[in-house]
């Protein structure tokens, strides 16, 4: 179908034409859909929905989509603006609306000179890189240990890409992330380690949120508790932060900061990315920002019909919005990558969770699915069961990694031959008649063969994604960590929400600041006055 020659820049998806002609097209050919039959029609569909982008290469061909359908999505697409969204966030607009801020995580991996705030964003770099370099050579600096204190995207983007990179890191350096305000997090850790050999990075934007500032407080205490000086602190302290006055407050002296235009879940190329540059170094960190940058390039450049991020949040919204799935599954065919997931459930739910659009009217339609998984194979003997037979259709996005880092070639090729399979396996199905045809040494031998068939038999028409790098290189964890986030943006730009703030945090914090006397030692122990019922009961049994 074609659109009208001029429109509008920016409508909200559900008020444009290819909506609506999705929505038939859902109707017609979307819904029955068949991954088997389709490939049987056509044998050119891996090539068509096979794409090349930056250190990823991706298969699609296994999702319930056609090229009409990819067609129709990127008109929606165009019909939302995203391109023009797209532009203004990488021109430094204010797309943060209710912050007031732009949002210019693209411009932290620029080369020098290229990107806005160049000389500001590579004075940091620079003093950070050469800060790492200093604490890698542990002769002149005595560390072992670094201990990040820092949550959300203070904590999660490190904690992901340190094991992920672990081939690259410093054989002598051992990395730690604390991030939990429950002391079971920082007790063990602090264990373990000579204060004498720890750095401690207090990581926060604000400098200001709870389990941090509580963590780095315990970690000061510990630090002086073990003997060393109060001076001690100023270089055993460093801090990553927005808030460089709070930091000197509490002590620290060498500060590495950055800007309101980096949002927290986008951070790790900034003086969050700390930890990362102790552990792989200043070359290696600089790969991760060029490949992380590539993929910028891939995004602001590619035609949309090539374009990587782009169809993947366009997929997204196809498979939240028309065929109704609420989660997708993240399977990283690498133990390296087995914090992914967690990294990418911020990064997605907080960006696009929302209820609202940008201008604060209720969206009739979901936003962000549920995104979850753990690496492979530890999934397929856990929750696989239910993306092979259960009743909900979940799309899962596996990751493979051609060349592993380590000797045991036939461990690796086992770890593909799995995701592989898997991957086939949830289109394939399997038919009664096929089950009923095999033999099932441990099934009951009372069961009547009909019955036992059916619980054998797959569905099949599961759809799923392949991301295949060539080597889980900082280069290539880069552009994939940025791929991540313009997918988010495509699809938080089609809903038209405000993919940058996360406002849903605030009540619980408050509400824990109200009930945070009456928990705590002092005046209002014990006191439930104006409490509902439940959280009443709870304190009166907590506090027993
Ligand atoms: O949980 C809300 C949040 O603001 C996240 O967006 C952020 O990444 C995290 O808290 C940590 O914030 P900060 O870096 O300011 O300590």
């Amino acid at each position: 179908m074609s659109l009208p020659a001029a429109r509008p820049k920016a409508l909200r998806c559900d008020a444009t034409v290819a909506w609506t002609a999705l929505q038939g097209h859902y109707q017609a050919h979307g819904r029955a859909l068949d991954l088997r039959e389709a490939f049987a029609r056509d044998p050119q569909r891996f090539d068509a929905f096979a794409l090349e982008a930056p250190e990823v290469f991706a298969d699609l061909s296994k999702n319930r989509w056609d090229l009409a359908t990819r067609r129709l999505l990127i008109e929606l697409a165009r019909e939302c603006g995203l391109e023009t969204r797209r532009d203004a966030m990488l021109a430094g607009a204010p797309i943060n609306s209710t912050e007031g801020r732009a949002v210019l995580h693209t411009a932290l991996r620029a080369p020098r000179g290229q990107g806005l705030f160049s000389d500001e964003v590579h004075e940091v770099l620079d003093r950070m890189l050469a800060f790492a370099e200093q604490v890698r050579d542990t002769a002149a600096s005595g560390i072992t240990d670094v201990v990040n204190i820092g949550i959300g995207g203070s904590d999660l983007g490190p904690q992901m890409v340190v094991p992920a990179l672990e081939a690259f890191a410093h054989p002598a350096i051992r990395c730690h992330f604390v991030s939990n305000v429950d002391g079971h997090d920082i007790a063990p850790v602090l264990q373990r380690l000579d204060a004498r050999h720890t750095l401690f990075i207090v990581a926060s934007k604000t400098f200001t949120t709870q389990e941090t500032m509580a963590n780095a407080a315990v970690a000061r205490q510990w630090f002086l508790d073990a003997g060393r000086a109060p001076a001690d602190i100023a270089r055993h302290f460093v801090g990553a932060t927005t808030n460089q006055k709070a930091a000197a407050e509490f002590g620290i002296e060498t500060t590495f900061g950055f800007w309101d235009w980096v949002g927290g879940r986008y951070s790790l190329w900034s003086a969050i990315g700390l930890p990362i540059a102790i552990a792989i170094g200043a070359d290696n960190f600089r790969a991760l920002l060029a490949g992380a940058h590539a993929m910028d390039r891939h995004f602001a450049e590619a035609p949309l019909e090539s374009n990587l991020p782009v169809l993947l949040g366009l997929l997204d919204v196809w498979y939240r919005n028309f065929h109704g799935f609420t989660s997708r599954s993240v399977a990283p065919y690498h133990q390296g990558l087995k914090r992914l997931p967690a990294y990418l459930q911020q990064l997605e739910m907080e960006s696009n969770g929302k209820c609202v659009d940008a201008d604060g009217q209720p969206l009739p339609f979901g936003t962000s699915p549920v995104v979850w998984g753990e690496p492979g194979t530890n999934g397929q003997h856990a929750y696989f069961q239910m993306l092979h037979q259960g009743t909900d259709v979940i799309p899962v996005e596996f990751i493979a990694v051609k060349h592993p880092t380590h000797d045991h070639a036939d461990l690796h090729t086992k770890a593909l031959a799995n995701c592989l399979a898997q991957a086939q396996a949830l289109m394939q199905g399997k038919t009664s008649d096929a089950a009923l045809g095999e033999k099932a040494p441990t099934a009951s031998a009372t069961l009547d063969p009909l019955t036992l068939a059916r619980h054998r038999s797959f569905p099949g028409n599961r759809p799923s994604t392949m991301l295949l790098l060539d080597r889980l290189t900082p280069r290539a964890l880069g552009a994939l960590i940025a791929l991540y986030e313009h997918r988010v943006f495509t699809s938080g730009a089609v809903w038209g929400i405000n993919s940058f703030d996360q406002w849903g945090v605030e009540l619980g914090k408050a509400l824990c600041n109200q009930l945070l006397p009456r928990l705590a030692d002092g005046p209002a122990k014990g006191d439930v006055a104006g409490l509902d019922a439940s959280t009443a009961g709870l304190l009166r049994r907590l506090l027993a």
